[in-house]
């Protein structure tokens, strides 16, 4: 696979600017992230955000980065807070990436995994682990959130789920499913229902609260009147 093959997996309808890059981690694993835009540009994943977060909700710690673009957007603050080695390259180490996608039967029973997901999250600011699992036709992505020195660099679980997802090249989901041991409910953030409601408009979002009870909602019905603007895209 090259560059190309993974610039188009970013999700960049208003700029129509691809981008990706590859993470290796300590123990030489390679994790993937691709640019995922949103019509609220600030809520934009960066692609190195993305494999950062990624590789860091893998349990793994990011040691050196491949880009074909040192100026990328957040390359600077990951490169700083992880001691990155920044590799320049226009054959980054495609071939070997991580397959972070499971296989599941269609009556998968998400919460057991939901649960023991939640040990994976790396939460040191808030100690507020939150999971989640993002579902296609025949199997998911896990994701779990992501704290990192600087706040606003830090990534919810179901944006974690969603970036995975992404960067293997999955755009078709069939539903969203989010827990949280803490709380008196668990609940998407606004920034995620705003990407949420971008990426899958019309799909299910299971929430699974901390007192065993669940609650399911339509994504559109998480965020009525939301911002869309034909006039944003390219
Ligand atoms: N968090 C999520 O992962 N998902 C949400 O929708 C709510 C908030 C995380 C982000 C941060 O790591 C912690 O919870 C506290 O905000």
């Amino acid at each position: 696979m090259s560059w190309n093959s993974l610039y188009e997996r970013s999700y960049v309808p208003y700029s129509s600017d691809n981008s990706a890059c590859v993470v290796e981690s300590k123990s030489g694993k390679y994790y993937a992230g691709v640019r995922i835009e949103n019509i609220s540009y600030p809520l934009t994943i960066p692609a190195v955000q993305a494999a950062c977060a990624i590789c860091l909700s893998e349990g793994e710690i990011p040691v050196r980065i491949y880009t074909e673009d040192s100026a990328s957007e957040q390359l600077d603050y990951w490169a700083g807070e992880f001691n990155l080695e920044i590799i320049e390259t226009n054959d980054p180490p495609v071939d070997d990436l991580e397959d972070l996608f499971q296989t599941s039967e269609e009556d998968f029973d998400a919460l057991p995994r939901l649960k023991s997901l939640l040990d994976k999250a790396v939460a040191p600011n808030s100690d507020f682990p939150v999971s989640a699992i993002l579902f296609t036709e025949d199997g998911y992505f896990e994701g779990v959130n992501v704290e990192v020195s600087a706040w606003t660099h830090g990534i919810c679980a179901e944006r974690v789920a969603i970036s995975k997802a992404f960067a293997a090249g999955y755009t078709e989901f069939t539903r969203l499913e989010v827990h949280t041991r803490k709380g008196e409910i668990s609940s998407p953030c606004g920034a995620c229902r705003q990407v949420i409601s971008e990426l899958l408009p019309y799909h299910d979002i299971i929430l699974h609260h901390s007192d065993g009870t669940q609650s399911e909602h339509l994504s559109l019905d998480l965020l009525p009147f939301s911002f869309k603007s034909s006039a944003l895209k390219k």
